[in-house]
């Protein structure tokens, strides 16, 4: 068995009535199976002004949404980012999110999931956000888990329903598991910058 870590999950809708925090909370689910803390970052209920300020520019008197989401990526060894895909990128709400804060985020793993209700399981937003999760100082793991047809693959209530996940959710785990664990170990002597 792995070691047990904290991951913050990053929820990317803030929809009425997102297909993503299914996701979200599955994902959640399978991690404490696996013996980790989760740390459920969710816009639609710590929702964040756009951009003004980064966290890091606060003085003082910083929004508690703020203070929340940045003391969650701060206890967090890695990160999960679930991202719908909108218009062939990432949403509004998840880039906002992440651009608000910085150091939090170096030097560990991110696990990116994306989903649609399409046949293609968010790749493209997928792509997208690998790209900004480098330009934060994260390192993304080479297996995402993309997720087609999203609302076939859970019932109403949430449960996974497609049982092909089960297996393809373990394999992202278990890279996801591996990264974070090779960053910790070398976070922990210390780092560049
Ligand atoms: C603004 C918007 C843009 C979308 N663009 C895409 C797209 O480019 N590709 C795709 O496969 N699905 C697209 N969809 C459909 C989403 O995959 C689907 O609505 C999904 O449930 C969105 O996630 P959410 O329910 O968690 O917000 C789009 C949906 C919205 C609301």
């Amino acid at each position: 068995m792995a070691k047990k870590f904290t991951f913050a999950i990053i929820v990317g809708s803030v929809r009425h009535n997102r297909q993503g925090i299914k996701v979200a909370r599955w994902l959640e689910t399978v991690a404490k199976t696996r013996g980790h803390d989760i740390e459920f970052v969710d816009p639609r209920e710590t929702p964040l002004a756009f951009l003004d300020k980064m966290h890091k520019e606060y003085k003082s008197d910083v929004p508690k949404n703020m203070e929340r989401i940045h003391e969650q990526l701060e206890k967090a060894d890695g990160f999960i980012l679930v991202t719908p895909e909108y218009n062939h990128s990432i949403s509004g709400v998840m880039k906002n999110l992440l651009d608000h804060f910085q150091k939090e985020y170096f030097f560990k793993p991110a696990g990116i999931v994306g989903y649609s209700v399409g046949d293609f399981g968010g790749v493209r937003a997928v792509e997208q956000i690998r790209l900004i999760a480098v330009e934060l100082g994260m390192t993304p793991t080479p297996i995402a888990l993309p997720i087609s047809k999203v609302e076939e693959v859970f019932s109403e209530s949430g449960d996974l329903t497609n049982q092909s996940y089960a297996k393809r959710v373990d394999r992202f785990f278990d890279g996801l598991e591996w990264y974070t664990e090779a960053l910790l170990t070398q976070r922990l002597k210390g780092t560049p910058y």
